[in-house]
């Protein structure tokens, strides 16, 4: 477990850099990520190259004891090459309007010309410093996710879209049946006249795509997944014919993500370990702990394996306003909440304020005048416990037994069609994840298709669609003994955003054991509703459910479906298939997790304390307990065995005290 920093020396004179690397080392860090926005100092004109400013920068690090992580400067294509090639290079927004110079992440990701150019630099790069002492890492392009830059609108994405479905369906009748282009005339004789979702092409004045062809829409979100995918994978395929060195990008957190992003699981299996950019309290508002706990445990999902926070706010940002600045204490709770959940580096997004720029207002560890602050001696007293944590611990994991799936084709479907008011996909995810958060039980995520034999409990809240493959795996996983809860509005799609036209839960129906042939989207309304959970409410929906070999678990205590079930239980081959028909509030899903817990072996401690996280995690040869006061006042939380707090070395019995954002690590 260690730290490190986002570093730009390009940015400051040379006579500065000594300090910064005496400072650096006096606060613990040891790793620099740099370089992912140099083009225009790579390539001042078009094929005149530079390369002595890297050299010596890379060489200046490598005396001083840093290692790099060197980011490839795709995100921000220098000022020659858009005027040059413009449009051949530009996105377009989704009204069809080029996007221009001025920011960055305004390229096309099926720009031929702009890949051409990137694997023309990326491979004089890579070439260059493949041998470079100093690297320890790759990072590809930047924050590659960005909903606005991740879909395109432009002509050369709408032809590559086309073939793109060609290679899909092979034939435009094959299209036209699946789209059920029928409906409303929409009947294609080429793939040729194939549309992409422009704005233009909704069927009111809406702000989003309503009234588009669902299948389309899918399909277009998969396309610009895919697109990015393979953008980034050129990249990846040029870096490793001359480095063994491992490859990342740093990715986005999940609401950012949320709908029209890139499939994450997808784009992880070509990369050696992922990474995110942890931003909390920002210009655009204040993230929640268990949120930010969640976006950790996605990361380290995406390839079960300690991942890297690639850039962690460390001080008061935002662009044209500026956010709170960290309160004291609150650089060390996000650095450990990284670290408990699974993280092996965090690096902080930057070592110093830039005095120019759009990003004139973001603060790092150190502000404008480059001194020796409040946040460099919290984040060395940090760098201090890390050195002396890692003496006893290697990277450290969450112990999960439990899964809750993810799906990005189900995400971006939910997106595109919510089913109804209020519904977010990324939300209902949050509950079910909250619930253990607040129990101090940590919790996966998996994609539908992974091996889930690793959990005893796997959840599927809204599981829209599922191919034969992840359909399968999951009523392996629940044959072979394994307790698996699914839930409303899950199963009832093809993976071509049609319906099923079986009965609801169509392709769960003979797991679950249950028939559905009524629902309830609730539109300004809740419904009481009673069961293993306790009693509690939905806000969302509800289907009233019909068991058929299912034994009713929780019912419906009011509206016109009182007394009929809204969650089961199917004993299906050795396991157990739960159907949950209804969203549920804070407290009864807690109680359900509590109770779903039990029933799948999986320990549930007595009470948690609000504000407190707690989570276990292992080496796989020590244990550890992490307890971080997330709250602005002390706390006191008991403890069931005698432990050594790995930080101070004292023994600890019965109760730990933290103070306000203060943590503790228990042996
Ligand atoms: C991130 C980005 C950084 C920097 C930072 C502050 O999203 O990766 O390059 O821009 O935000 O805005």
């Amino acid at each position: 477990m260690r730290i490190g920093v986002d570093y730009y020396p390009e940015h400051w004179e040379k006579k500065r850099w000594k300090t910064d690397m005496d400072m650096m080392h006096q606060a613990g860090i040891g790793v620099v990520r740099i370089g992912e926005f140099d083009w225009s100092l790579y390539e001042s004109k078009e094929d005149v190259y530079h390369f002595e400013w890297m050299d010596e920068i890379l060489d200046f690090l490598h005396t001083n004891n840093m290692t790099v992580v060197f980011g490839t400067p795709s995100a921000t294509p220098p000022k020659w090459m858009t005027d040059k090639y413009g449009d051949a290079i530009y996105q377009a927004d989704i009204n069809g309007n080029s996007k221009i110079f001025g920011t960055r992440k305004h390229y096309c990701f099926n720009s031929d010309v702009y890949r051409e150019k990137v694997r023309k630099l990326t491979e004089k790069i890579a070439e260059r410093y493949a041998g470079h002492p100093a690297i320890e890492g790759w990072q590809i392009d930047n924050e590659l996710g960005w909903a606005d830059t991740v879909r395109c609108y432009c002509d050369k994405c709408e032809k590559k879209f086309r073939e793109f479905l060609k290679d899909k369906y092979g034939t435009i009748d094959k299209l036209n049946e699946t789209y059920g282009t029928v409906f409303w005339s929409q009947t294609y004789n080429s793939f040729d006249e194939v549309i992409i979702p422009r704005a233009g092409a909704c069927y009111d004045c809406c702000h989003d795509t309503q009234g588009q062809n669902p299948s389309l829409l899918l399909d277009y979100d998969r396309f610009c997944s895919e697109s990015v995918i393979s953008f980034m994978n050129e990249q990846v395929d040029i870096i490793r014919k001359h480095s063994d060195r491992p490859i990342t990008t740093n990715m986005l957190d999940a609401a950012v993500n949320s709908g029209t992003g890139i499939d994450y699981f997808k784009m992880s299996k070509t990369l050696d370990f992922v990474t995110w950019d942890n931003y909390i309290e920002f210009q655009w508002g204040k993230a929640k702990d268990e949120t930010v706990s969640r976006d950790h445990a996605l990361l380290r999902s995406y390839k079960h394996q300690p991942f890297w926070v690639m850039e962690q706010q460390s001080g008061p940002c935002g662009w044209s306003k500026m956010g709170p600045t960290p309160t004291p204490g609150k650089l060390r709770l996000w650095t450990y909440q990284a670290v408990a959940n699974g993280s092996d580096t965090v690096v902080y997004f930057r070592w110093r304020a830039c005095p120019f720029g759009t990003e004139e207002y973001w603060h790092g560890i150190l502000g404008h005048d480059g001194r020796p602050n409040r946040r460099f001696e919290e984040i060395s007293k940090v760098g201090e416990e890390m050195k002396r944590l890692s003496q006893t611990y290697g990277p450290l994991q969450p112990k999960a037994k439990a899964a809750i799936l993810k799906s990005f084709d189900s995400e971006w479907s939910h997106e595109i069609h919510k089913h109804v008011e209020g519904f977010h996909y990324d939300s209902l995810l949050l509950d079910y994840y909250r619930a253990f958060y607040r129990m101090g039980i940590p919790v996966e995520f998996a994609a539908p298709e992974e091996d889930l034999t690793a959990y005893s409990l796997v959840l599927a809240p809204a599981l829209l669609m599922v191919n034969k493959e992840q359909k399968e795996n999951l009523e392996n996983y629940a044959k072979n003994g394994g307790n698996l809860l699914i839930s409303f509005r899950s199963g009832v799609k093809t993976m071509e955003n049609t319906f099923l036209t079986e009965t609801i839960p169509g392709d769960f129906g003979k797991m679950a054991g249950i028939e559905i042939h009524d629902f309830d989207p609730l539109l300004e309304k809740e419904t009481k509703v009673s069961g293993v959970f306790g009693t509690g409410t939905a806000k969302l929906w509800c289907d009233i459910i019909s068991p058929v070999t299912a034994k009713e678990a929780g019912r419906y205590i009011e509206d016109f479906y009182m007394d009929k079930p809204c969650m089961t239980v199917n004993a299906y081959g050795n396991g157990r298939v739960y159907y949950l028909g209804c969203d549920l509030d804070e407290k009864a899903m807690e109680n359900l997790m509590k109770y779903l817990c039990s029933q799948s072996d999986i320990p549930v401690g007595s009470y948690a304390i609000e504000g407190v996280e707690c989570v276990p995690a292992t080496d796989g040869a020590n244990e550890a307990l992490f307890l971080m006061n997330h709250n602005a006042h002390s706390v006191i939380v008991p403890v069931e065995k005698e432990y050594t707090e790995m930080i101070t070395g004292e023994k600890v019995k019965g109760t730990v005290s933290l103070g306000a954002y203060d943590v503790a690590v228990l042996k």
